[in-house]
């Protein structure tokens, strides 16, 4: 079955700049949604793209730079169009 991947970098500089956080969320996102067959979430060790200020995640291999707080809207936005597309 078809499923959205969904990275977040826990690498030193993301680390620092929240990625804990984003984890917990997108974890707590993924369970209020009730979307474990849908979506592979896994974390990364450095993407390569520390250069911007933020935590990077990656999307069906787009990679984008959130913070923590962004973190909910990122997946309203992103991640979960990304879930509908595949049902
Ligand atoms: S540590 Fe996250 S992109 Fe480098």
């Amino acid at each position: 079955m078809e499923m959205v991947d969904l990275s977040v970098c826990i690498g030193s500089v993301c680390h620092l700049a929240g990625a804990y956080n984003v984890v917990q969320s997108f974890t707590h996102l993924i369970e209020e949604y009730n979307l474990h067959d849908k979506i592979d979430f896994h974390a990364d060790f450095c993407m390569k793209n520390c250069s911007k200020p933020g935590v990077s995640v990656s999307l069906n291999g787009t990679k984008y730079t959130i913070t923590a707080d962004k973190a909910r809207n990122f997946f309203r936005e992103k991640v979960l169009p990304a879930c509908e597309a595949i049902k």
